[in-house]
């Protein structure tokens, strides 16, 4: 935003007027996009942050300058993942983390691609029925707050994976700049400490220990949160790598929490948790090129199915946020959901058809029976017809070093500082990541998502994501790094985000701040932030037979684009306290 600011400052202005002009500059947007009666038309010619060479976009200017740091240091992207990550555990404890999982991908200077795995698994004593009751009727909340909601922790061997592989730096340099934030205290913005005080009848609720994010007092901005028992958690990962998590302090920790609760992670399950180095999804769209990452994430693939079906159709020409462009979009986003719900799960457990999902003419056969003169209904869709098919509150970064590395990373606790509980002596929230599993054929997750058979809960199977975390390349070079948190709707504002930029014409910063849709097959509905559909557009929108659903502002996207003169262009959402730094 500084940036964007200093942008249209009239450097002649004396220096008080100049400060009423900045105020004016700074609020006028809000207040005419806060009148609700006309859809802002995107200016191309706001850029976002600019830098010459490397950038961290992230969702904490904390975690960011501490990436930022790591690069100036001479560490590589992969560095500065990993130290953003831990800066982000400490300064944006609703989904940073220790107690979550995530998943990277990332495009080395070279184009060499890969992408590592570190989602959640279920523990080793959990089972299909594992939330339903005796009449199997899914029992409210269990799948989502207290300690049995809980997948074991993939984050820290993730983080510790990618340092084996890639890192330039060393492992404690990376983790120091962590302990020292938990250490001196992170000063809380306006929308942390809104987010700690709303929650804080929950962590009392689900803790048997008063849990210092929910210390007596009512947190308000500007106050400063110490984390020492986290600093002495990483402390034990500095000295130890992934041991200093999985085994000793940390581990009997973690264990004699669950037996606190509910809960059923052992010993055995934190030993055995491993990251997994997946080959990433790759296809094309135009003459772009888009990696993201495949099962357990559904984000890859559904975001190739999305491009793959409105590529024949000339979205630029019926214009950004057009009735027929939302209905192509939206239609696509009906098919592609409806896939999601049949086909996909963790891949180490059932046979998720990729190849054939992302077969084109399969794609465009989905797409057949599109009626730009009314609405396909939800019920009227089902997954495809497969040929050869046998049976059955996160946070995103995205850095580019000065080499031309290019890390995309998207990780969780699932919901909101997860499932609550904080890991009494050792500092960290737990995921609720379980909920993500299907806990009941049909029934609705906390996103509304519904799956089957491919998501049912198993002993060590990783549930089902829509985390997308996306690199593209153009013309055979890094073009633009991508991601975001939102759960369901995280697929389409990748898609939204890219399909701004490219068929739109927007500048990174204006494509992460344009409102958006959604739609997710079930619900049938659009559903959409205040400001995203034109009361015109949604008159004709409704006269088709779509029924919209106008929701809060979702997603904190965080990306960086590659300019035509080389220079990276930063996207920081500003629904969020992001931050783009760069040299
Ligand atoms: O993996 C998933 O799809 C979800 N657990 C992500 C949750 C999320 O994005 C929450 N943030 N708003």
């Amino acid at each position: 935003m500084q940036n964007q600011i200093s942008h249209h400052t009239n450097h002649t202005l004396a220096a008080g007027t100049r400060k009423v002009w900045l105020l004016l500059i700074a609020i006028l947007p809000a207040f005419f996009s806060g009148c609700g009666k006309t859809t802002r038309t995107p200016e191309t010619s706001q850029l976002g942050y600019t830098s010459d060479k490397a950038m961290v976009v992230s969702a904490h200017p904390d975690a960011t300058r501490i990436g930022l740091e790591v690069l100036r240091k001479g560490g590589n992207a992969f560095d500065a993942a990993i130290a953003t990550q831990l800066a982000l555990a400490v300064a944006f404890p609703a989904a940073g983390n220790l107690g979550g999982g995530g998943f990277l991908v990332y495009r080395s200077a070279d184009g060499s691609i890969g992408s590592l795995d570190y989602r959640e698994m279920a523990p080793a004593a959990a089972t299909e029925k594992m939330y339903q009751d005796a009449q199997g009727e899914v029992i409210e909340d269990l799948s989502l707050s207290g300690h049995l909601a809980s997948g074991v922790p993939g984050s820290v061997a993730g983080m510790y994976e990618t340092h084996q592989k890639f890192g330039k730096l060393s492992w404690s340099e990376l983790v120091q700049p962590a302990i020292d934030l938990a250490r001196s205290g992170v000063v809380l913005t306006q929308k942390e400490a809104a987010g700690l005080n709303n929650n804080r009848s929950r962590f009392i609720e689900y803790n048997k220990h008063r849990p210092y994010l929910a210390a007596t007092t009512i947190w308000s901005a500007g106050d400063t949160l110490k984390h020492p028992d986290l600093a002495r958690t990483l402390e034990r990962i500095r000295d130890k790598g992934r041991d200093g998590f999985y085994k000793g302090e940390t581990a009997d920790l973690i264990v004699k929490e669950m037996q606190r609760g509910n809960g059923i992670i052992t010993h055995q399950d934190l030993e055995n948790y491993t990251s997994e180095w997946r080959q990433p999804v790759v296809g094309k769209y135009k003459n772009y090129k888009i990696i993201s990452m495949g099962p357990p994430s559904s984000g890859g693939v559904a975001l190739l199915q999305l491009l793959t079906m409105v590529e024949p159709y000339n979205l630029s020409k019926y214009g950004w946020q057009s009735s027929e462009a939302i209905q192509l979009m939206v239609e696509a986003e009906r098919r592609a959901y409806a896939d999601r719900a049949a086909y996909l799960g963790d891949p180490d457990f059932v046979k998720v058809p990729v190849t054939q999902l992302l077969d084109p003419e399969y794609l465009k056969d989905r797409m057949k029976s599109v009626d730009l003169a009314r609405a396909t209904t939800s019920v009227e869709i089902k997954e495809g017809a497969l040929p050869v098919y046998e049976s059955e509150q996160t946070t995103h970064l995205s850095i580019v070093d000065a080499a031309g590395n290019a890390v995309s990373v998207t990780t969780t606790l699932n919901g909101s500082y997860g499932s609550k509980v904080v890991v009494e002596g050792a500092g960290f929230l737990l995921n609720n990541e379980m909920d993500d599993f299907s806990v009941k054929p049909g029934s609705p997750n906390m996103y509304g998502l519904v799956g089957g058979k491919a998501n049912a809960i198993a002993p060590g199977k990783r549930m089902l994501s829509s985390m997308t975390p996306t690199i593209l390349e153009k013309d055979g070079k890094l073009f633009m790094v991508v991601g975001t948190p939102g759960g369901s709707t995280i697929i389409t504002s990748v898609y939204q985000a890219i399909l701004n930029v490219t068929e739109h014409n927007m500048t990174m910063q204006q494509a992460v701040a344009a409102p958006r849709f959604h739609h997710q097959w079930l619900p049938d509905e659009i559903q959409h932030e205040p400001k995203a559909i034109s009361p015109e557009v949604r008159a004709v929108l409704q006269s088709r037979g779509y029924k919209l659903q106008e929701r809060g502002t979702y997603g904190r996207i965080d990306a960086i684009l590659i300019l035509p003169n080389g220079k990276l262009e930063g996207g920081a959402d500003p629904r969020g306290d992001d931050s783009a730094m760069g040299y």
